[in-house]
């Protein structure tokens, strides 16, 4: 049996729309699904691990400054904050699916799905609001960032890859870049200390990497994968390369004066999700050549 995954929500919002992708997942998807780089797989696979957590929190702080900003006279950032909210659902309720899969392969992998809940849960209550809301804004600059070097070396990480989960990270990361000015807006709307801003996303950036190793190396464990030098080579390297071109993106986001608009959006993202075909529910493959025309 094949499960189909869709979930409708509509949002009036012409700048943060909802797809109702579908994900159609076979029995047998397999946690490697990257034959000719498992540890790039092994890493995906642990950053999903952290989105049923991450996310909602992330949507929680939003969502409890929503009457703040009703009550501001800011309907049009409240509208935006709405469709905002109904696209991060969207993204975690699919990898809570994907995760599912993989962690019926790892079960070890339960464990960390049991300290991302822990995590996440102490700082929704024992956090302010406002570093709660900064929290969504730094942790929307950090997966921008993280969208734009995936974009710009696609071919190098995705080649050979199952299309499934491929299509999973890359539509995820490609809607982080649509709605990049949101939760900064709701921030700056409701607090606006830079300092604050800085430590949390400071915070969410710990807390992704911390995630994705200890979720990588559990997986690259059980396979054994872990005692190959080429895997730390690779791992290595990419943490390297990751490190140097998103922390100044990131840094960037928190000069004064800044907002997210001011960075360039990658070059293939958006115009990859024009392809989306709203009567299927259905995107192209990443690597296929895209027709705009039949969104
Ligand atoms: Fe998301
Ligand atoms: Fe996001």
């Amino acid at each position: 049996m094949q499960p189909t995954t869709a979930i409708d929500r509509p949002t009036t919002d012409p700048a943060v729309p909802f797809r109702s992708i579908q994900f159609e997942w076979p029995d047998d998807t397999r946690s490697e699904w990257h034959p000719s780089k498992p540890e790039f797989a092994a890493a995906c696979n642990a950053l999903s691990l952290g989105m049923p957590y991450g996310e909602p929190y992330v949507i929680a702080s939003v969502r409890a400054v929503l009457d703040d900003i009703d009550n501001d006279t800011a309907p049009e950032l409240a509208e935006q904050a709405r469709a905002y909210i109904a696209q991060e659902r969207g993204h975690y309720r699919h990898h809570r699916r994907f995760n599912d899969l993989v962690t019926a392969e790892h079960p070890a992998l339960k464990r960390i799905e049991r300290w991302l809940a822990i995590s996440y849960r102490w700082l929704r209550r024992r956090r302010s609001r406002e570093f709660n809301v900064a929290f969504a804004a730094g942790f929307e600059a950090v997966a921008f960032a993280a969208a734009r070097w995936i974009d710009s070396n696609r071919r190098e990480f995705f080649a050979g890859a199952e299309t499934l989960p491929s299509t999973l990270f890359l539509w995820h990361l490609a809607e982080e870049v649509e709605h990049k000015n949101v939760a900064f807006d709701v921030w700056q709307h409701v607090d606006g200390k830079r300092l604050r801003y800085v430590g949390a996303m400071a915070t969410a950036f710990v807390l992704l990497t911390w995630f994705i190793l200890l979720g990588t190396i559990t997986q690259l464990w059980k396979t054994r994968r872990i005692f190959n030098p080429l895997t730390w080579i690779r791992l290595v390297s990419w943490g390297i390369r990751f490190t140097f071109d998103a922390l100044p993106t990131m840094a960037m986001t928190a000069l004064p004066g800044h907002h997210p608009s001011d960075l360039a959006d990658p070059s293939w993202m958006p115009m990859w999700l024009q392809s989306y075909d709203s009567e299927t529910g259905t995107i192209p493959a990443w690597d296929a050549p895209i027709d705009i025309g039949s969104c």
